[in-house]
Parts: C-alpha cells; structure tokens; sequence
C-alpha cells in the first residue's frame, strides 16, 4: 500500500488552484499531475504548482497511471461525466460539490463507483474541518441535549454576469446548488444523514432562469427542523446556528470554514478554538488517504449515501421552483 497518495487535478479554474495549494498542507500527498481542456493552460497550471505530468485532455490524465485520485473540479454538469471517465480507468475519486447536478446524476457515479470497487466521495470540505469534528463530538456527548433545530445560510453577492458559472443555467447556476449544499450538509450531518420527511421553500428566480436567493425548511421529523437560506445575489452572514434541548453550537462566521465555536449551555457560554492548518482544502485530502490507508471504499465521514439523499434534497426543492437545467431535459 503506497504511503503518499498521488493526486491528479482535473480542470484548471479558480478551486483547482485554491486545492492544489492545499495539497501542499496535505499530510502524504503529492501533486503529480494536472489535466485541463487546453495543453497550455496545464502547461501553467503546472509551471505555477511544480506539477510534473501536464496533460491536454481530461482523457489522458485519466489514463496517467502515475495517479491514485483525481480531484474534479469543473463546473457542476461536468462532475458526473469527468466522474464516470476516471472510474473507468480505475483512478479513485475526489469530486466537487455539489457531486452533481441531480440525484439521478449522482446514482450513476455512486452505482459506477462501486461497480468497480473504486473509492470515490464529495469534496465537501467543511465536514473534515477541526470546528466541524469539534461540533460532531460535542453532539455525541449530549453537550447540547437533543438537537432540535439547525439553522444557517451562505449567500453571497456575485456580479452581474449572465455567462458565469453562477448565473448561467447551461453551468447548472443558482445558489442552491452552489452554496446551498453546504447547508443542508450541515443539517444531513447533524441530523444522522437521513433524507429529510419534508422539505419546503421559496426560491427568487432571475432573469438567466436560475435562483438567485431562496429560503427553504426541511423536516426530520420528531419535530426536528433546519431553516436554510442560500443567494448568489445577495451577501448574508454565512451563520450556523445547532440548537439542543439544553444549549446550541455557533459556528463563527463563515460557518463552512470556521475556526471557532461557541458552546451555550445553562446560561454561559464557552469558546473553542479550531484553528485551520492550510488553507482548508488540506483536510478532505487527508480523509482520502487516511481511507486509502484502511482499505475503505468509501469515507465514513462523508458517505455516499449521504451525498445521494443531500441530492434528491435539492432536487425535491427544485421541483417545487420549476428549476430545472437544459441538460436534465437533454
Ligand atoms: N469547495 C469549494 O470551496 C468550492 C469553491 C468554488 C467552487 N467549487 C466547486 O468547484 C467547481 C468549479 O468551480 P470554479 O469556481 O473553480 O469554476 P471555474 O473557475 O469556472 O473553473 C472551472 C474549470 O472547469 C473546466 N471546465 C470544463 N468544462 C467547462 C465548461 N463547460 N465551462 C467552463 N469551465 C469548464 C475549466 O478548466 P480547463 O479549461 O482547465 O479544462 C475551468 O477552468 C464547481 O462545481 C463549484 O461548485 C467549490
């Protein structure tokens, strides 16, 4: 069993770059090769990253047999054919968030995946963070009694442009499935990864037919709530707030990459530090080797069948929108 895992970055854009330096803070990882659409744009990917094999099609970096694990990070409607082209040459999986566009999407990467024994799992990077480890021991300990509510949003305000990744619906746009996913992983996670009972919201649709902001309440039952809320249109706190029958949790803003919580039991209050080593993106690399390392196919801190029920999550809160994208009635 190899003691490094040798990664491959496929795609070359914005959280390629932010990843690649967290691989360097990575405990047993090395960067070994990049893929991108474009032979230069790899060329400088890998001239910026020290990355010694420089693909020019995703197809060859998929055939590299110098690598353990891709990390996928093209735009969303990308993941689930990137996915399925490395699964078939073997390479382990790493793949952005939301996994996909849809539950659908996400099953046949989850079905492919264990087809073929390979170990493959969202980069839903918040989970592996010390503030969210902290958070998860804490609830384990009954140190806020029975959880009851989880509440928290991610909007922020993007520029107008109709083209972009985050307004364009061939680009699979919208806060939900950028920002979103990370608060109903929140809630997935606190509440034991079951598919919500119910689950009802309001979206604000603009004018590239994507959501620009929305609000929407899931229901786990035994009267056990989260109340979410994401925008790409609009800036709001990044607040988490896990609330128990005998205290709650706040994660300092920005509650996907905090480095502090606060516990709130019996009318006082603790602070507790978590401070980041890297730049974050560091922590769900170590997760992959660390499964590597035990023969698991899959994490059991971000399991696949977590992330199927996070997807038909959205997709319920979708339909209830009419928001659906080009390529689901392709
Ligand atoms: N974990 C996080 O904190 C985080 C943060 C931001 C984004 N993300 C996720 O990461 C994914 C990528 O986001 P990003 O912000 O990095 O996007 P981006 O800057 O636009 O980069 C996406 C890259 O994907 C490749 N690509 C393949 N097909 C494409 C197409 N049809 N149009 C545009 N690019 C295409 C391109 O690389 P090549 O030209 O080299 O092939 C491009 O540079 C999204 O799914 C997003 O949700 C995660």
């Amino acid at each position: 069993m190899a003691t490094t895992t040798r990664w491959g970055i496929l795609a070359t854009g914005s959280i390629a770059h932010q990843f690649a330096q967290g691989l360097a803070d990575a405990d047993g990882a090395e960067l070994i090769a990049v893929g991108s659409r474009s032979a230069d744009k790899a060329e400088a990917f890998g001239r910026e990253f020290a990355v010694p094999n420089r693909h020019g099609s995703y197809e060859a970096l998929a055939r590299d047999e110098d690598v353990d694990v891709v990390y996928i990070a093209t735009p969303h409607p990308q993941h689930k054919p990137n996915a399925l082209l490395c699964i078939a040459q073997g390479k382990a999986v790493l793949c952005e968030k939301p996994f996909t566009v849809n539950a659908g999407e996400a099953g046949e990467v989850v079905a492919a995946a264990r087809d073929a024994g390979v170990f493959c799992m969202e980069a839903m990077w918040t989970r592996f963070l010390p503030a969210l480890a902290e958070t998860r021991r804490l609830i384990a300990d009954g140190a806020i009694g029975d959880v009851r509510m989880v509440r928290a949003d991610f909007g922020f305000r993007c520029d107008w442009d109709p083209q972009s990744r985050l307004l364009k619906a061939d680009l699979g746009g919208g806060g939900l499935l950028d920002v979103g996913v990370y608060c109903v992983s929140l809630a997935s996670m606190v509440f034991g990864g079951a598919l919500p009972q119910r689950a009802a919201g309001l979206a604000a649709i603009g004018a590239t037919g994507v959501d620009e902001q929305a609000g929407y309440v899931l229901d786990y039952g035994d009267g056990r709530l989260a109340v979410l809320a994401s925008a790409v249109r609009t800036d709001t706190p990044k607040a988490a707030e896990i609330l128990g029958t005998e205290g709650r949790i706040e994660l300092a803003p920005p509650f996907f990459k905090s480095e502090c919580l606060t516990l709130a039991t019996g009318g006082k209050s603790r602070t507790i530090k978590a401070k980041l080593r890297g730049n974050g993106y560091n922590y769900q690399a170590e997760e992959v080797a660390r499964c590597f390392a035990e023969g698991l196919a899959e994490s059991p801190i971000m399991p696949l069948d977590e992330t199927l029920t996070v997807m038909e999550t959205l997709d319920t809160l979708r339909r209830q929108w009419n928001l659906s994208y080009p390529m689901e009635s392709a």
